[in-house]
């Protein structure tokens, strides 16, 4: 694989970043040039994908938030990072979580959580990024989901804040386009991350639908989004904006 160099002099914000796609994107953006603040509960996580920037010459800042505990939590991260970076050229929201439940099982608390964390955090993370992306005119890329295209069994909540993320995303694509911020949004289906090497199934679950959720291809792994994040981040796609981009082993083909 060849590492550009196209994010040199960019200042980048990532969600998520302890683990898996965001840590795998904080980490590509570093290689690629970029100076990241890292965002996630996670502070164990944090470090040591900071240490890796550090080590490449790259700043690498973090801060642990729980982005479940609403707007300001949210927003004040935000600020630290682009205070801490003094501009905002990218924001990767990554952070998310996943749960298989009964839909008749899942509590109040679950439901809240989840979208708290997967969908409502990208809207305060999103509009607090805003001012900074319009001065720069940079850009947004969410991750979203297979889940987003179509239903899954046992994850009725999860679709959901995958699907209003995807929405959210063209719907912003389209307001910010007079503004020359782009907004897109990553379809993953199954990537080996803790995500998803913690599943565990409902009981007595049906695999026959469960099946659906398969990729035809081998599973990803996180740097193969991480790449189409950078892709997507750079100037390289500056035509590119409101797109749901799939990279699934063919499963939302048909
Ligand atoms: N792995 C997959 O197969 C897959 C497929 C499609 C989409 N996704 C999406 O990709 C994103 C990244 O997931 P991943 O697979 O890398 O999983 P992961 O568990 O490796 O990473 C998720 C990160 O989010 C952080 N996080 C969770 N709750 C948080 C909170 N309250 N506050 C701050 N940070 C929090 C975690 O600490 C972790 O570092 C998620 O949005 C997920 O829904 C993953």
């Amino acid at each position: 694989m060849t590492v550009q160099n196209r994010f040199e002099g960019k200042s980048v914000i990532v969600t998520g970043a302890a683990s898996g796609i965001g840590r795998a994107t904080a980490l590509r953006l570093g290689e690629e040039g970029a100076d990241v603040v890292l965002l996630d509960i996670d502070e164990e996580g944090l470090n040591s994908a900071a240490k890796i920037l550090t080590d490449m010459d790259r700043q690498g800042h973090t801060r642990v938030v729980d982005l479940s505990q609403g707007s300001e939590a949210c927003r004040a991260a935000i600020d630290f990072g682009v205070q801490k970076l003094g501009k905002l050229d990218v924001l990767c929201n990554i952070a998310g979580i996943a749960k298989a439940r009964h839909f008749s099982d899942v509590t109040d608390a679950e439901w809240d959580r989840m979208m708290a964390i997967n969908l409502s955090a990208v809207f305060f993370g999103s509009q607090a990024a805003l001012p900074h992306l319009i001065a720069t005119q940079g850009n947004i890329v969410n991750m979203s989901s297979t889940a987003a295209l179509d239903g899954q069994i046992y994850n009725a909540v999860y679709c959901a804040t995958k699907a209003g993320v995807l929405q959210m995303t063209k719907a912003l694509a389209i307001e910010l386009a007079s503004k020359k911020v782009r907004v897109n949004a990553v379809c993953p289906g199954t990537v080996m991350t803790p995500l998803v090497e913690n599943f565990e199934l409902p009981e007595d679950p049906d695999m026959q639908l469960m099946s659906r959720m398969f990729s035809l291809l081998d599973p990803a792994q996180p740097e193969e989004i991480a790449s189409a994040v950078a892709y997507l981040a750079s100037d390289e796609a500056r035509f590119v904006s409101g797109i749901s981009f799939a990279i699934d082993g063919a499963q939302s083909a048909g």
